[in-house]
């Protein structure tokens, strides 16, 4: 099982958004996915209560408990967990990032928002902790120089995600609806753009576990499906 944080100390960037969406996309791509809410917010959980689908899971449960918690749905045949984290620096972002295989940080295209994650930046640069920023509300139309601007600063830092997210009104009403976007808007950009962000994602998971076998000296194996 693959583990991936999302974390940013900022509040509102996307990081239960993306949690739930990402986690139907991969179940759509035939992963078992479940979602760790260690927000006592509990967006995530509010999330599942208004879905009718029982895939992708969504466990609400304390950080202090995230290490078994993981440990029992790793024996539950997951191939990935996906923990949404509140929007603040403290003990359950601590957690989730060290349990992590692989970080998300979700910003807005905003100086405010990418200065707020040095903190993070400084955690994950000392655990050597795999990262990558994802540009996340991005404007449409035209209005696009802000976004190439934070594009390029976090491409020369060699830490962003391959695919970006637009701000779209799927996201806020898939949300809404307990559903991911790729399940509101199936055809819609912003499922396609999440679709890219789970391929991207899922590529450099693959990456890091063929890094990981490789220094560990030991057979490859296969992780199942794309994880
Ligand atoms: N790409 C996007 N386009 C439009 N709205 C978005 C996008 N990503 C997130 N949102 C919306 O922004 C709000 C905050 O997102 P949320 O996921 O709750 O952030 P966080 O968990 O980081 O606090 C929600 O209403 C969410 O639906
Ligand atoms: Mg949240």
């Amino acid at each position: 099982m693959r583990i991936v944080s999302l974390v940013t100390q900022k509040g509102g960037t996307g990081k239960s958004s993306l949690a739930v969406s990402l986690a139907v996309a991969a179940a759509e791509s035939g992963l078992k996915a479940v979602v760790l809410d260690i927000d006592p917010q509990g967006t995530a959980e509010e999330w599942y209560k208004r879905r009718t689908a029982e895939a992708p899971a969504v466990h609400s449960i304390s950080w202090a408990n995230l290490s078994s918690r993981l440990y029992r749905v790793s024996q539950q045949g997951y191939d990935l967990a996906i923990i949404d984290t509140p929007g603040a620096d403290g003990h359950a972002a601590s957690e989730a990032m060290k349990e992590a295989h692989f970080c998300l940080l979700p910003v807005r295209p905003s100086f405010a928002d990418i200065e707020a994650s040095k903190v993070t930046v400084r955690y994950l640069s000392d655990q050597a902790k795999p990262f990558a920023f994802l540009l996340n509300q991005c404007p449409t139309g035209g209005r696009t120089s802000r976004t190439s601007n934070a594009r390029m600063a976090l491409q020369l830092l060699g830490r962003l995600c391959g695919s970006t997210l637009a701000h779209r009104s799927d996201h806020v009403d898939a949300l809404a609806s307990g559903l991911g976007v790729t399940e509101f808007n199936p055809h819609g950009k912003a499922a396609d753009e999440v679709r890219a962000v789970l391929q991207w994602l899922t590529a450099r998971l693959r990456k890091l576990d063929a890094i990981e076998t490789a220094d560990d000296e030991a057979e490859t194996i296969p992780l199942r499906a794309v994880v």
